[in-house]
């Protein structure tokens, strides 16, 4: 495991635990299958999010909770109506059907945003469709939206009896992608069939334009399309604080184009970004699994060579939106130094995916400590303080 600022501590049971047995397996591309692994993960979990009041599961949970969160106020932030606890976030992708909503909070996340759900239930892209470019800390993805449908999310979060929105320890979004088999022209029927059902359940929405792994869903992210869609779901009943996703190939006029679009819809956020499918300085790198180079594969790339791009994406937004605009910054963010660059350039909030990944659960207090730490130095009294400053880290 490479070292971050928690490495002087000794590890906790839940750090000792990943780096003994989890480290090894994730430090070879082909250590062990990625997509098995996440999904035994997420099915050990959904069990945990179920039986959670039972005194053995509970009693796990809150050593979890001790080992993993950090309670510091000067972190918290009200945006778009919800109180985040802290800014830091599980990305979409990783619990696509909302079975462990219930527990991400333990795991030290201010909010988790599950889906990306669709609103039929689909397969996906055939497998292997995921894979660990480890030497690099990035990773390959086709999966091309498998989920359970937006039905069985509803029935899944129903199961765990949540708190209801806005009073949950950690904020719930849900990601909305178009179901494969629906036409593009469809297309805002299909999100707002999935919106319609699980507004009551988020606390914020997502409209998921940037997949690379959906034929012609990043069309969406023209403008004239991208309004039509958020206009429609604008109208729906009840619906929840809506943001868009975009993708980091965009050109710098469709990036502002996005930026207008948010302003003037009244959209409560943008996130910047999803995977890309630039092959980021890595064409030429092979996948152990299928031999070809990655310029000849598909899917989205993530992790640590996306940092770059997903960074200028968002200075360019806050560039252009200004800083009313809530900007959720993502893409290879895998310390508290590149959580904080992401902060300082925009974003209000950060998400993680493929640096959680390599890292271990013990990233999350590290980028919270580091955070507070940065407060400090700057003579700041919250985050708020610090977003869009362009402050370096010290
Ligand atoms: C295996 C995998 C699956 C993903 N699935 C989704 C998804 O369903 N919806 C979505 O909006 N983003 C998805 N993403 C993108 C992440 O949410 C994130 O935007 C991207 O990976 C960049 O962050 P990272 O570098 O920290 O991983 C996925 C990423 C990975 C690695």
């Amino acid at each position: 495991m490479p070292s971050h600022p928690a490495e002087g501590k000794a590890p906790g049971g839940t750090e000792a635990l990943y780096r003994r047995f989890v480290g090894p397996l994730l430090s070879r591309d082909d250590g062990a299958d990625a997509e098995r692994l996440s999904r035994l993960t997420l099915s050990t979990l959904g069990q945990v999010a179920l039986r959670r009041n039972w005194p053995l599961v509970r009693g796990t949970l809150e050593g979890l909770g001790a080992e993993l969160q950090r309670r510091d106020p000067r972190l918290e932030q009200t945006l778009f109506g919800c109180r985040f606890a802290n800014p830091v976030g599980l990305a979409a992708g990783f619990d696509k059907n909302g079975v462990a909503a219930a527990v991400w909070d333990r795991f030290g996340f201010g909010f988790a945003e599950l889906g990306t759900v669709t609103w039929y239930r689909q397969g996906g892209n055939p497998r292997p469709r995921l894979f660990r470019l480890a030497a690099e800390r990035a990773a390959l993805n086709r999966m091309g939206f498998n989920n359970d449908g937006a039905e069985a999310m509803r029935r899944c979060l129903e199961r765990q009896s949540l708190p209801p929105a806005g009073q949950r320890p950690a904020v719930l979004g849900i990601n909305l992608g178009k179901s494969k088999l629906t036409p593009l022209e469809r297309a805002p029927d299909d999100y707002a069939s999935s919106l319609e059902l699980l507004a009551p359940l988020a606390d914020y929405a997502v409209v998921n334009v940037s997949s690379p792994n959906t034929p012609g869903l990043r069309d969406l992210q023209d403008e004239t399309l991208l309004r039509r869609l958020v206009e429609r779901l604008r109208r729906l009943p009840g619906c929840p604080p809506l943001l868009v996703k975009i993708a980091p190939d965009l050109e710098d006029d469709a990036i502002d184009a996005i930026a207008r679009l948010a302003y003037e819809e009244g959209l409560a956020g943008v996130i910047a970004v999803n995977t890309s499918i630039d092959r980021l300085g890595l064409a030429e790198r092979r996948l152990t699994q299928t031999g070809r180079a990655l310029a000849e594969e598909a899917g989205g790339l993530s992790g640590r060579p996306l940092r770059r791009r997903a960074l200028e994406v968002l200075r360019r937004l806050r560039a252009t939106a200004g800083p009313a605009l809530p900007l959720i910054g993502v893409g290879g963010i895998d310390s508290p130094e590149t959580a904080w660059e992401r902060i300082a350039a925009g974003a209000s909030l950060v998400q993680l995916y493929t640096g959680w990944i390599y890292e271990g659960p013990d990233l999350v207090p590290a980028i919270l400590e580091g955070l507070g730490r940065q407060l400090q130095f700057h003579g700041l009294a919250s985050i708020t303080d610090a977003v869009g400053t362009g402050l370096p880290w010290r």
